[in-house]
Order: structure tokens, then C-alpha cells, then sequence
């Protein structure tokens, strides 16, 4: 029985109408937007989620939107025990985290796998806004790298990705770095063959730093950023090139696609470019 089921008889037909069709999994955590219409159910709501997904142990419902440079949000907890750290799996590997003080998204996995993927082996990368570590985690499971540099900021998903690296014993390939990315990448510019820069908000002000990461004879680089219906990639390709060619540096974009719906009409969008020396 989905949620949507077990609530049909609790609520009436006018508050089905608010109920989100979605929720996410992280572990044995459940998150669940409930909205202001639903404020008086939202006990009820979350009771009935642990009823029909029995390995749910705490329901949070978000109480805000992602915010501040960690991307974090609030959450109240609803039902369950209310303990917020958790392992969740994914692609074979484990992530220790806490929702409520660091970013992670399941709906990422898809991504992760994505550039897991086109990772060629002996690659030396730079995994920019690293969180608790899914993208480096999950690529040094998969493939042999020389070197995967991860750059995290907020020093609790920092804990958590040196706890992640151990966990999935990959800590002979995967070195966590606690961070700025400004402050930290100079020590590996001109070393890296692909880098990731998996923050959309603000990402153009660090495509500077994430080329000259890049070895002189050019690299992949997956640049993350916002798109909206109409002119969904044109922004953030001649974003791309502007920076390129003021550091005298030629972009071939291979690809281009939506990774995420972030709001209506804007997506979370990613370009793969081939970065190289101007002839
Ligand atoms: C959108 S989250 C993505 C995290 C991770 N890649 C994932 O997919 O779960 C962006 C991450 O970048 C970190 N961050 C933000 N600004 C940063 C900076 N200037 N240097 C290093 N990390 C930063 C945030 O703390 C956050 O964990």
C-alpha cells in the first residue's frame, strides 16, 4: 500500500488534494514536504509513512528551502525516533550522514553513476563540493583512478567524507580535503585530467579556479548550474566559454542535459566540456 492509500480514509478528499506525491529515502530516514495546509496531519502523515515503509525509523518534514554556502535546510521531525544520523546505500557503497547539517540528495544517484561512467582508468580528479563524499566515493568503487582530490567546506560533511572513504575502502585513492576550493585547488592546479563542480548555485564564480585544475594539455570539466525552460543551456554555455577564453583556453561542449527539476520551469543542469589550449 503507497502513503497515498493508507491516508485515503484519514483525510478528507479536499487535504488528499495537498498531500506531496513523493518522498525521499535517505537510509532509514523518510523527508517529506507537508504543506502548510496539512500542518494539523502532519503526525498522522508521518505515522502512516512508517506504516507502509516498515525499515523507516524517523520521518523529518522540511521546514525550509536549501540555504546558506552548505546547502543545508531545516527539518522537524514528525514520527519515529528522531535520530538523524543514518547509512544510506547506494551503487554498492555506504554513506554515513546527517541530513539535517549536511547536503544529500538520493535523486542524485543517477548523476554520480553518470560520470562514474565516463571516468577512463589512471584519471587523476578534482571533486570539487564533495558533501559526504558520493561522487569520489562512488567513481574510486568503480574505477581505477591514480587520484581523486575532494574538496568539501562544511566541516560536518567533511567529517562525514573521510568517514565515507574509510567505510568503502577507497582511502588509497580518494584524499579528503576540508576547504574552500579557492583556498585549496592551487596546490593541484595543472594536475587533474576531469573535474567535478557539482554546485549549482554560484558555480560560474569558480570556473576559473576549476580550469586551472585541469593539465596543460586540457581535461574534462562537468560544470553544474541552473537552466530555465526557453533558454535552458544557452547561460551557462557562454558562461563556459567567456571564462575559458579569457584564461586563452577553447571549450568543445560534448554534452548537455537536466539532471534535476529545482523549481517550476528551472532545472539543476550539467554541461560536459572538453577543455583545451587555443591552437
Ligand atoms: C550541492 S552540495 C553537493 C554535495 C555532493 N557533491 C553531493 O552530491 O551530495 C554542494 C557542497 O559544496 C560545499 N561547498 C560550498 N561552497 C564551497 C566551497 N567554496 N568550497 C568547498 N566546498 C563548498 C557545500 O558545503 C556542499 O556540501
Amino acid at each position: 500500500m503507497d502513503l497515498k492509500e493508507a491516508l485515503k480514509s484519514e483525510l478528507t478528499e479536499e487535504e488528499m488534494q495537498h498531500l506531496v506525491k513523493s518522498f525521499e529515502v535517505v537510509g532509514d530516514i523518510a523527508i517529506i514536504e507537508v504543506p502548510e495546509e496539512l500542518e494539523h496531519r502532519k503526525e498522522l502523515i508521518g505515522e502512516k509513512l512508517m506504516e507502509v515503509n516498515n525499515h523507516i525509523k524517523t520521518v523529518l518534514r522540511e521546514v525550509s528551502g536549501r540555504k546558506g554556502q552548505f546547502r543545508t535546510r531545516e527539518y522537524e521531525s514528525i514520527a519515529g525516533e528522531g535520530e538523524t544520523e543514518t547509512v544510506h546505500k547506494e551503487h554498492g557503497c555506504r554513506f554515513k550522514l546527517d541530513p539535517t547539517v549536511v547536503y544529500f540528495s538520493e535523486r542524485e544517484a543517477k548523476e554520480s553513476q553518470r560520470i562514474t561512467e565516463q571516468v577512463q582508468e589512471g584519471e587523476t580528479i578534482m571533486a570539487m563540493f564533495a558533501g559526504v563524499g558520493p561522487f569520489p566515493v562512488v567513481i574510486a568503487r568503480n574505477k581505477n583512478v591514480e587520484r581523486i582530490y575532494a574538496v568539501e567546506l562544511n566541516p560536518e560533511a567533511y567529517r562525514y567524507l573521510e568517514k565515507n572513504v574509510f567505510l568503502n575502502k577507497v582511502d588509497d585513492s580518494v584524499e579528503s580535503v576540508e576547504g574552500d576550493v579557492r583556498d585549496v585547488c592551487p596546490e593541484y592546479f595543472g594536475r587533474c585530467d576531469r573535474v567535478l563542480m557539482p554546485l549549482p548555485k554560484g558555480s560560474k564564480e569558480f570556473l576559473d579556479t576549476a580550469i586551472r585544475c585541469l593539465k596543460d594539455e586540457g581535461g574534462i570539466l562537468h560544470y553544474y548550474t541552473w537552466g530555465e525552460e526557453g533558454t535552458m543551456y544557452d547561460r551557462a554555455r557562454e558562461d563556459v566559454i567567456e571564462v575559458a577564453d579569457s584564461m586563452d583556453r577553447e571549450i568543445e561542449v560534448k554534452d548537455m542535459r537536466k539532471v534535476l527539476p529545482y523549481a517550476p520551469r528551472k532545472w539543476k543542469i550539467c554541461l560536459d566540456c572538453l577543455v583545451k589550449n587555443k591552437k
